[in-house]
């Protein structure tokens, strides 16, 4: 099965030395990436800045800002059975991008913000899609909620929610602790374990679900 995976935080430029970007370790997706690997899967991980190796045997394609990974998605998109979006995109990023250094004045300073385009929901609403969709939503409340509010309104098939409002799950963290939930109401939950071992079992899931779905609509994979 070939498998698309993104990872880490992007970075949206503010200026040539400063940007926006988020607290993304990258850890989940990478153990992801490993995870399928191991089963004998296929593997285009499109990372976004980070510090950690890649594994060996992916398709490894670095971006930095929300529009390269945008880019780099669409352009891998089809060619897989299945997609997790599991990097932390921008959702917003500066509205201007200014060529040279921003000086320091002494008076307060803002910076206008415009929407990042959205990955996830825009594979979601791409006409006739063949290949599996899964989203992560990081929550800090109302986890199961907002989650699958998520899930319907990006049109995937698969959410895995983590609850980042404690110091020692999701985000940076080396454990995590996630709750999935499809798209027909099902919901299953993996407790609170390391970040490789979750990430197994949600190859398995993932896979398990790809295959069911391929089967259904009596499409084979190759
Ligand atoms: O709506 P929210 O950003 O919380 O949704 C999280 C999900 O959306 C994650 O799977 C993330 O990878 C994806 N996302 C995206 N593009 C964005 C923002 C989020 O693909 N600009």
């Amino acid at each position: 099965m070939r498998f698309l995976i993104t990872a880490g935080p992007t970075r949206e430029p503010i200026d040539p030395v400063r940007y926006i970007s988020n607290r993304s370790s990258g850890k989940m997706g990478y153990a992801i990436a490993e995870a399928a690997l191991a089963e004998g899967h296929d593997v285009t991980l499109i990372s976004g800045p980070v510090n950690l190796e890649a594994p060996h045997d992916a398709n490894l394609i670095s971006v930095s800002t929300s529009d390269e990974m945008f880019e780099a998605v669409h352009r891998h998109a089809d060619q897989c059975n299945v997609c997790v979006l599991c990097a932390a995109v921008a959702d917003y990023k500066p509205a201007n991008v200014s060529s040279t250094k921003i000086k320091k004045r002494g008076a307060n300073f803002s910076l206008e913000l415009i929407p990042a385009r959205d990955i996830l929901d825009s594979l979601g609403h791409r006409q006739e899609r063949q290949f599996v969709l899964v989203g992560f939503a990081a929550e800090t409340d109302h986890l199961e909620e907002n989650a699958t509010k998520k899930l319907r309104a990006k049109n995937c098939d698969i959410i895995v929610a983590n609850d980042v409002s404690g110091k020692n799950s999701g985000m940076e963290s080396d454990v995590n602790e996630v709750t999935i939930l499809f798209r027909d109401g099902e919901k299953k939950k993996i407790s609170r374990a390391q970040k490789q071992i979750i990430a197994r079992e949600l190859v398995k899931i993932f896979s398990n679900f790809t295959t069911k779905m391929f089967d259904k609509k009596n499409v084979t994979i190759n």
